[in-house]
């Protein structure tokens, strides 16, 4: 019997960047099924709600086959890796501070049931790129085209600057 490799990319996704499609377009290279976690934390006001998160993911990722986009809420991440039978957790790493702040979490999560945090160097391509800093500059009218997915674009012209998109 073989067994299915599969893990768990988690993440906010406020909204999906063209950072994050490179990381869980590799991740689906490099297992049999790869789930995007949204994980909402009820205590942030998001700029999309997690159906519009998951929406625009599944629109960036439609041609991604052994993916899927589940939202997940009020739970820690090692029981949504239980609960969808992951055997590895991974996350894409822009530089030293990402590593900083993912490191603690990598080995509270192994503490907790034994599950394995493995990190893909993000392309240098997008190290500048995060959903905070990608609205912050649309909001304040900048050009973000090319840092998101096109259908993330419109959409957060539309949410940021509504009346003025474009
Ligand atoms: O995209 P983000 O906001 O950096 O993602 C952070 C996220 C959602 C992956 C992290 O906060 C998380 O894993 N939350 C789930 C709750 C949990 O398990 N907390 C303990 C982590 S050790």
């Amino acid at each position: 019997m073989t067994t299915t490799r599969r893990c768990v990319c988690p993440g906010s996704y406020d909204p999906v960047t063209r950072g994050h499609v490179d990381v869980l377009t590799r991740a689906a290279a490099l297992y049999d099924e790869v789930v995007v976690a949204v994980l909402h934390n009820p205590a942030k006001r998001g700029t999309f709600t997690v159906e519009e998160r998951v929406d625009l993911l599944g629109r960036a990722l439609a041609d991604v086959p052994n993916l899927r986009i589940e939202p997940f809420a009020r739970v820690l991440l090692v029981d949504v890796c239980r609960e969808v039978g992951a055997q590895a957790i991974v996350k894409g790493l822009r530089g030293d501070t990402d590593f900083a702040y993912e490191l603690p979490m990598a080995l509270m999560n192994r503490h907790l049931t034994g599950v394995e945090t493995v990190f893909l160097p993000g392309d240098p391509e997008f190290a500048h790129v995060s959903s905070s800093l990608v609205k912050e500059v649309a909001a304040l009218g900048g050009d973000v085209e090319g840092l998101v997915p096109d259908a993330v674009l419109k959409a957060l012209l539309a949410r940021v600057r509504p009346g003025q998109e474009g």
